[in-house]
């Protein structure tokens, strides 16, 4: 069964870990990551983005292959599903469509414009068990089309949208969505510092996890970060291991042509990546 994020992420803040937010594209992709988590014993969050949701068919499709997924691999762990980014037409869609958590992502709206919207995700939500991720301060870099500045967010605003009553709060501190730039300046930990001050426990998110350095994931987890989004990175292991496999032939070797044998290096490496990062993020063992 599918579950709201509320609670996983409320005993990561407090146990100082982090839940890994993985997103998915495809049935592989999904398997990867639930086989990853289960074997780790780690709660684990599923995400999926507007533009992921469009090329697997639709939102309906998705909740119906990883409620299945999670019952026939015989998934212990704790399990949601996640509107990564969503549009507020999105949220809405992804609500009837039976996820167990969405993110709303209202950034790039003037700030009470932002809280109007929030605010009446959070009465839905509420209503249906869900969990609910709001943004401020725009993440940089770009994801599926959706374009972010980079930002620092302001801490007030924070507070403001923290006190609507949403699940967890991402904030921008300088993260970027995919390959960090060579001069890039890092997280601004004195930003995040100010923001859990003004939020207290709600759990906090850091979205562009791929390549930021293991020293300032761990000190962000120390402030009160309580969610990691990695997508890029297992997008790039998955391209590697595919590659090297055709690269040396083994495609054309017996049967290598055979699509589940193709995709079983770009596989494994997601799994491996999957299972690094929640050694990492701490969650190893929380489920
Ligand atoms: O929302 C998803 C992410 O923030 C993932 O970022 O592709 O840089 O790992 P990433
Ligand atoms: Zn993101």
């Amino acid at each position: 069964m599918l579950v709201s994020a509320a609670e996983m992420l409320k005993k990561a803040k407090a146990g100082h870990y982090a839940v890994g937010h993985f997103n998915i594209n495809n049935l592989e992709w999904t398997k990867c990551i639930l086989q990853a988590a289960e074997e780790m014993k780690s709660p684990v969050i599923l995400g999926v983005s507007e533009g992921a949701g469009k090329y697997m068919t639709g939102f309906k499709t998705i909740t119906a292959m990883v409620d299945a997924m999670v019952e026939e691999m015989g998934i212990t762990v704790p399990v949601a599903l996640h509107l990564d980014h969503g549009s507020y037409e999105g949220c809405k869609k992804c609500i009837e469509a039976g996820f167990s958590s969405i993110m709303f992502d209202g950034s790039h709206y003037p700030i009470e414009e932002n809280i109007a919207k929030t605010k009446e995700l959070v009465a839905i939500c509420k209503e249906k068990g869900m969990s609910l991720e709001a943004e401020v301060g725009a993440i940089g870099g770009e994801e599926d089309g959706v374009i972010g500045k980079g930002e620092c967010a302001d801490p007030e605003e924070c507070k403001m949208i923290a006190d609507l009553g949403i699940d967890f709060l991402a904030a921008g501190i300088g993260n970027i969505h995919g390959k960090y730039p060579e001069n890039w300046e890092g997280l601004s930990f004195e930003t995040l510092d100010a923001i859990q001050q003004k939020t207290g426990d709600m759990p906090l998110v850091l979205h562009g996890g791929t390549g930021i350095p293991d020293d300032m994931i761990k000190k962000a987890i120390s402030l009160g970060v309580a969610k990691i989004n990695v997508n890029t990175e297992c997008q790039i292991v998955f391209a590697e291991a595919t590659r090297k496999y055709i690269e040396e032939g083994k495609d054309l070797e017996g049967k290598g042509f055979d699509p589940r044998k193709l995709l079983k290096p770009g596989c494994d490496a997601i799994i491996d990546k999957v299972k690094e990062k929640i050694e990492l993020f701490g969650s190893a063992g929380k489920a």
